[in-house]
């Protein structure tokens, strides 16, 4: 369980992780701020394309950092979005995110941090988020 501090630190990462979200079709922006088992913080933005399929989520843009760089242990995730000047939603990840969340993380451990705010949040797991979800040990791995 994260306490009050980081909770508030990863949302301040998620929050500022945003302002870089490229997000023209949509101005949707998101960010995310990913906590890994060492205690290192990864952080992503949307990133858009004109093409529209290959549009990459914050939280993706996260977990590929940190994976790119090595480090494959995570515990938390926190993730703001909403377009500028509308009132905030709790921002829930999509099912692709999940699913790439399940990849690398204990479902019944990892925490994912729905934030509109530093005051204002809810916290799921990801066995919650994805319940039966497809993951290595499906493949015997
Ligand atoms: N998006 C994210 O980055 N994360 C989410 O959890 C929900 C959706 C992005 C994708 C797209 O750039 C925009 O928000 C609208 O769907």
């Amino acid at each position: 369980m994260l306490n009050d501090n980081k909770i508030r630190e990863l949302i301040e990462n998620a929050e500022k992780a945003r302002t870089r979200s490229y997000s023209p079709y949509s101005n949707f922006k998101v960010g995310a701020a990913l906590l890994a088992g060492n205690g290192k913080i990864f952080t992503g933005c949307n990133i858009e394309n004109a093409a529209f399929s290959p549009t990459n989520c914050a939280e993706r843009t996260a977990f590929f950092k940190a994976v790119s760089e090595g480090i494959r242990e995570f515990t938390a995730i926190a993730i703001v979005g909403g377009k500028d000047g509308e009132e905030r939603e709790f921002c829930s990840p999509c099912g692709v995110c999940r699913q790439v969340m399940m990849e690398f993380v204990d479902p019944k451990t990892f925490e994912v941090i729905m934030a509109k705010g530093t005051g204002e949040y809810r916290i799921s797991t990801l066995a919650e988020l994805l319940p039966y979800g497809f993951k290595p040990d499906n493949l015997g791995n």
